[in-house]
């Protein structure tokens, strides 16, 4: 079996190498029965590791969006609120997706960023090729003129009030110039038909219901056929029912256009009608439902079924959901095993970990990373070592969510 580099392997026989890093000390047992550390690795196993790298894909090469550990940081006068805390997200092309979280957990922040209207502090972000970091001005105009398209929640901010539906169409394509009237008339004409909205084009926004304007809006941000559109809360002014028409025009736009789709609700309903609706947690993602349609085998009755998955970071890190650690009183550390397909997760439960469990214990710097207990601005740097376990930052899903491998976990 292959485990990530750096990650010892759980089995602690006499064979096991010596761990890497600071898990290395804390992990062994006595000074007698600690292996010899070894040798210092010689230049061309240097070398040979260094090729390694640099022949392994980047992280989220393959994906239309990546964001890798990023970072803003907002300072109003001189307080410092982290609105997005090391924040992983790949999202493929083609993809029609959900973002949901608490009031102020950072959803417009990101997508503030994915539309380059803002600028992220630390991390990576690249959207279709696009480095989010690094862009000057003009490129960043051309990114949100040719890459990007946004539908905000507020209705009145979509659409220009003294233009019809269909000039508001037209416009981004004049801006952007390169076709002729006729022909921007002519795809406007077939945007907003697209999305059943003949009888609206001569129109103006007042003239319009809610839904008619925010599904114009989705034509105006559609207009130059960007790789991806954004919209943050596009239904939350609507009743349910105006809702479920406005999300079927994302509907239409991805099925038809293919056009990559990132919509951050509050909106259960919504969250419910797409494949994959991921959770962002004080700034950070923190778990992710996919549904998937399964066929059963002897009625050929097709349903849908729904998986929440904890999401793994890039340093090993997980966040086990708050109301699984409570019913099991983990907290500060626990113990990890190694199975053959899974990783299990038990409360700690030496004398030293139940007198933490009850409030006792002092911080000792081995506590695990992310212990979910409803506070991810606490925890750790990084997986600790346990002295049991030995592992490193190993985390998994364990009894509480999909073991590797799972149907559908890509
Ligand atoms: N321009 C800003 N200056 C200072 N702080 C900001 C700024 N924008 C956002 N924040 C803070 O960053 C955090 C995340 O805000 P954000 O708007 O991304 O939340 P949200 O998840 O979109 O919330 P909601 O669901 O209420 O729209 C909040 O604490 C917010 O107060
Ligand atoms: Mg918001």
């Amino acid at each position: 079996m292959t485990r990530p580099e750096g990650t010892p392997p759980a089995a602690t026989g006499p064979t096991r190498e010596p761990a890497t890093g600071a898990a290395s000390g804390a992990a062994s047992g006595t000074a007698s029965a600690r292996p010899r550390p070894a040798a210092p690795a010689g230049l061309a196993e240097l070398e040979r590791r260094a090729a390694a790298r640099r022949g392994r894909p980047e992280y989220g090469h393959d994906a239309l969006i990546s964001c890798d550990r990023l970072v803003r940081v907002f300072s109003t006068d001189g307080v410092e609120v982290q609105a997005l805390q090391g924040l992983d997200l790949l999202v493929a092309e083609g993809e029609l997706m959900a973002l949901v979280g608490a009031s102020g957990s950072g959803k417009s922040t990101l997508m503030n960023i994915l539309a380059g209207q803002d600028v992220p502090t630390a991390g990576a972000a690249k959207v279709a090729g696009r480095d989010l970091l690094t862009m000057d001005a003009k490129a960043r105009l051309g990114y949100r003129r040719d890459v990007v398209g946004f539908v905000w929640q507020q209705t009145t901010r979509n659409l220009l009030p003294y233009l019809t539906a269909l000039q508001n169409v037209t416009l981004p394509m004049q801006l952007r110039g390169g076709r002729r009237r006729a022909e921007r008339t002519k795809a406007a004409g077939e945007l907003l038909s697209m999305l059943s909205l003949d009888h609206c084009r001569d129109r103006r926004p007042h003239q319009l219901s809610g839904g008619e304007q925010q599904r114009t809006a989705i034509a105006v941000a559609l207009a130059n056929t960007p790789s991806v559109l954004l919209a943050d809360e596009p239904t939350g002014e609507l009743d349910s029912h105006t809702a479920e028409q406005v999300f079927g025009a994302f509907r239409t736009a991805n099925a038809e256009l293919g056009t990559t789709i990132v919509i951050v609700t509050h909106d259960q309903a919504v969250a419910d009608e797409v494949r994959r609706t991921v959770a962002i947690r004080d700034g950070r993602t923190s778990s992710e439902v996919l549904r998937r349609t399964e066929r059963d085998a002897a009625t050929g009755q097709e349903s849908l079924v729904a998986r929440e998955y904890a999401m793994l970071d890039r340093a090993g890190r997980l966040q086990l959901p708050a109301e699984y650690t409570r019913s099991l009183g983990m907290a500060h550390r626990v113990l990890l095993e190694l199975e053959s397909d899974h990783i299990g997760v038990w409360p700690d439960h030496t004398a030293d970990g139940a007198a933490r469990t009850r409030g006792e214990g002092g911080g000792d710097g081995v506590s695990g990373g992310g212990s979910g207990g409803g506070d991810a601005r606490g925890d750790g740097d990084g997986g600790g070592a346990g002295p049991v376990s030995g592992a490193g930052p190993v985390s998994g899903a364990g009894p509480v969510s999909g073991a590797a491998g799972e149907p559908g976990a890509g």
